[in-house]
């Protein structure tokens, strides 16, 4: 087969054979691709989408593309939680030390920052000595010994998707339902799992930015899992303003371990709490969502979920004196205020500018070989429904380079909108598809 001709055919808008689909992927994952053909037909893709029976033959690829695990000797129901991408989205941080806690297994593969929105894995590595790259025997066992494992995908576990996403997040070509789908459901289905819940964002800092898209992304990524015999919940959530008040990548893990120690802002909580009890639900451990909700309040106030965090943490090579003080994470030196242009009521925080500026400030790559800035990062001080004066802080940066922050500040100031009548923030949990 030849790449050219495959990618001729998409462009032209007829529908690849499996054969086709298999051969090209697994040219990908073994590097006889190169990057500017697979780059040409990711454009091909998001231009001109497929059809049902290729998303399935691409999503089978993808996964059979390095070992798929067998978790089978784990007696725990094995539930896992992925998100289609937020800004200040560290969900996946305190939630999957709380579901252990709670008695069942996460063996979650995260992925790194894509466009504007941050990745569990990026954020992860601001702790120092944390390795998120396991091989599957290393992957089973930091599972089996503390009941959670945060791993990414490797040249071992779907490395197809490894490099896929990468160049997605260099070419322009990420807000693709089929290419979110297979990138997603490629390494869910590698799990092994039991349940498996979506958190799908929607609005400016997600890659859907209205319902439909959304939900339609939701039904393909359910339709995925049902045709290989995985139960999928997705859950449409809030992505209008950031999630919680920490963008960028240290100081996400310092607001994570907040909410293990029983803090944290109230959205940021809320979702983590809400994404626990139904994967606990999913998972068959819990019977009643009220029921749920306990367990998840029990392990964070008797310390149980921080300290399944301590240990996974520990079994990965990181340090562990950042879980308890947080100020030895990395900090960029330099430190900026963007302040309120007038008073009033903020009525937007804009997720997406908020995202944008945290990449351009570092805490993101703009290409692929960009190294990530673990230190940079936006704190947010006001958010939809605050009361604001004139000259008030509405959010702390902290920047390594002033170029950069020279070039980024008007652009961040441009997040808040702010008016003389309050507005509520919305709905954060939106509603359920599955
Ligand atoms: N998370 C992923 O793993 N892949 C995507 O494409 C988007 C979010």
């Amino acid at each position: 087969m030849n790449a050219v001709e495959l990618i001729e055919r998409k462009c032209d808008r007829a529908a690849l054979t499996d054969d086709q689909i298999r051969w090209f992927i697994t040219g990908v994952a073994a590097g006889t691709i190169p990057d500017y053909q697979a780059a040409a037909m990711l454009m091909a893709v998001f231009i001109n989408g497929m059809d049902d029976d290729e998303l399935a033959t691409w999503t089978d690829a993808m996964l059979h593309s390095g070992e798929v695990l067998d978790l089978s000797l784990i007696e725990a129901p094995k539930a896992d939680k992925h998100s289609t991408g937020g800004v200040g989205d560290k969900v996946s941080i305190p939630l999957a030390p709380i579901v252990a806690a709670c008695g069942v297994a996460v063996p979650m593969m995260s992925g790194r920052g894509l466009g504007h929105t941050g990745g569990t894995l990026d954020k992860l590595e601001s702790i120092p000595g944390f390795t998120a790259a396991l091989d599957p025997d290393r992957f089973h066992q930091v599972l089996a010994a503390e009941g959670l494992v945060l791993a990414g995908q490797s040249d071992t576990l779907v490395p197809a998707d490894r490099r896929l996403y990468a160049l997605r997040d260099a070419t322009g070509t990420v807000t693709s339902i089929p290419l979110i789908a297979s990138s997603i459901m490629s390494k869910k289905l590698a799990e092994d799992l039991d349940a498996l819940v979506l958190d799908v964002k929607v609005g400016s800092g997600a890659f859907m930015g209205d319902l439909e898209r959304a939900r339609l992304l939701a039904k393909t990524m359910v339709g995925l899992g049902a045709a290989h015999g995985l139960t999928v919940e997705a859950v449409l959530t809030d992505m209008s303003q950031p999630l919680g008040l920490e963008v960028g990548n240290a100081n996400e893990v310092a607001e994570s371990i907040e909410v293990l120690r029983g803090g944290g802002p109230d959205d940021l909580v809320e979702l983590v709490s809400y994404l626990a009890a139904r994967m606990l639900m999913a998972a068959g451990a819990t019977g009643s969502p009220d029921e749920a909700a306990l367990s998840v309040a029990g392990v964070i106030e008797s310390g149980a979920a921080l300290d399944a965090f301590r240990r996974v943490v520990a079994a990965q090579g990181g340090d562990t004196s950042v879980v308890d003080d947080p100020a030895g994470l990395p900090s960029a030196p330099e430190v900026a205020e963007v302040t309120a242009e007038r008073d009033g009521w903020v009525t937007l925080c804009d997720a997406r500018t908020v995202g944008v500026s945290a990449m351009r400030l570092g805490a993101g790559r703009e290409r692929k070989e960009d190294e990530v800035d673990h230190g940079v990062g936006i704190t947010l001080l006001a958010k939809v429904g605050d009361r604001v004066e004139l000259g008030q802080p509405v959010a702390k940066v902290r920047y390594r380079s002033l170029e950069r922050w020279d070039e980024t500040a008007p652009f961040l100031a441009g997040a808040w909108q702010i008016d003389d009548e309050a507005t509520a923030p919305g709905p954060l949990v939106i509603e359920r598809v599955g």
